[in-house]
């Protein structure tokens, strides 16, 4: 059970997770990237599981133990998951809040809902799932008056998403254009490529997917689609292909793996979301909560980052300023100060762990506030 293997983990590599956890009990220390070593397999890594009689591809929790351990759930706390997906994060979670503790798990994806049913059968904890983007659900809770003792993002796709080849997330298996989470969205990878001109293309291409060729990729795509419509992924793939020069073609990865992450962000609107859903998270949470985010490229982890660093700062006056004229207190500890970042081992276990990072803070409390 992943309870045994959380209790298994040896408090010396916890601490050298998390550093707030480290200095609370040395009084002293920073960030340090996980060991190397670890003993017996890491949560949730199960390869596959059974849902309603189909077999389908499980998502390995990414970052497991050490979100469990920046998060530090207790008997009869809430948590709030706003990216519920195969629920790994969640079950572990919800072991520890126990049967007087709450879960409330967001997800927009219905293949979610059904996983979540599964976990609710096999859990003490109250559960609530709220399928709806993580910005209307956090709104929805805000409105109830609810309060949390932590809330936490796992961004980016489910494993599920990218695996069942016909939502079209992946640009290494034929498949109609799509990339919705939420497939009773309207817009979908194939609108944006048929619609969407050339400016706004490249525009996406640069922005969300850094990708050094977007505007070459944007002409290619507007002539193509002028010859006939592009609505497969590997027809996309095709023409990212012809876009970009030989040699770089070769280097770095799949030469179509940018534009596929900037077109899914663009179709789920992934940084909009997060950018209204942390103050919400965060105003959701009670003195002493715990708000986390694993990402997986920079333009969310900056988001993240900045938003957590944003509330740890105090005064923003000026250094000439002999007094304070701004009032602004610290709301929060940064528990990271630098990213976790997965060991070699995870990596090495589950390869699509590689980008991820990790960040939290915590929620001072009145006492702790500065007065
Ligand atoms: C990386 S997976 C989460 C995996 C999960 N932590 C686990 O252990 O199984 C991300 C999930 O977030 C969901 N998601 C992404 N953006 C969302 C949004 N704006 N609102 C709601 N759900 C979202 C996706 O549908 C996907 O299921």
């Amino acid at each position: 059970m992943s309870t045994t293997l959380l209790d298994s983990w040896d408090a010396q590599s916890a601490e050298a997770r998390t550093p707030e956890l480290a200095r609370r009990r040395r009084g002293a220390g920073d960030a340090v990237r996980p060991p190397q070593g670890r003993r017996g397999p890491r949560p949730g890594a199960q390869g596959a599981c059974a849902l309603g009689g189909a077999t389908q591809a499980a998502h390995t929790p990414v970052l497991a133990i050490e979100l469990l351990e920046l998060l530090d759930p207790k008997p009869g706390q809430t948590a709030i998951d706003c990216t519920f997906g195969d629920g790994g994060h969640a079950r572990l979670l919800a072991e520890r809040l126990g049967p007087a503790g709450t879960l409330v798990a967001i997800d927009r994806d219905p293949q979610a809902e059904q996983r979540f049913a599964k976990l609710a059968a096999e859990t003490a904890c109250s559960v609530r799932f709220i399928r709806s983007s993580y910005a209307e659900a956090l709104e929805l809770l805000a409105g109830e008056g609810m309060r949390a003792d932590m809330a936490y993002f796992d961004l980016g796709m489910s494993s599920m998403q990218v695996d069942t080849r016909e939502r079209g997330f992946s640009y290494s298996y034929d498949a109609p254009l799509d990339m919705r989470m939420d497939p009773a969205q309207e817009l979908s990878a194939r609108e944006v490529v048929a619609e969407w001109d050339e400016r706004r293309l490249a525009h996406v291409l640069r922005d969300f997917g850094e990708e050094r060729h977007a505007g070459a990729i944007a002409r290619a795509i507007v002539r193509r689609r002028e010859q006939c419509p592009i609505v497969t992924t590997l027809e996309l793939v095709d023409t990212i292909k012809s876009a970009i020069p030989a040699p770089a073609r070769f280097a770095g990865g799949h030469p179509a793996k940018r534009s596929f992450q900037a077109l899914r962000i663009a179709v789920n609107d992934e940084l909009g979301q997060l950018d209204r859903a942390l103050p919400l998270a965060w105003g959701l949470l009670r003195e002493g909560g715990v708000l986390a985010g694993i990402s997986f490229h920079s333009l969310e982890d900056r988001r993240v980052k900045r938003f957590l660093a944003d509330r740890a700062r105090g005064c923003i006056c000026p250094p000439d300023l002999p007094v304070c004229a701004c009032g602004r207190e610290p709301q929060a500890a940064l528990l990271t100060r630098r990213s976790i970042v997965p060991s070699a081992e995870e990596i090495a276990e589950n390869p699509r762990a590689t980008s991820a990072r990790l960040r939290a803070a915590r929620k001072l409390t009145d006492e702790e506030a500065p007065a």
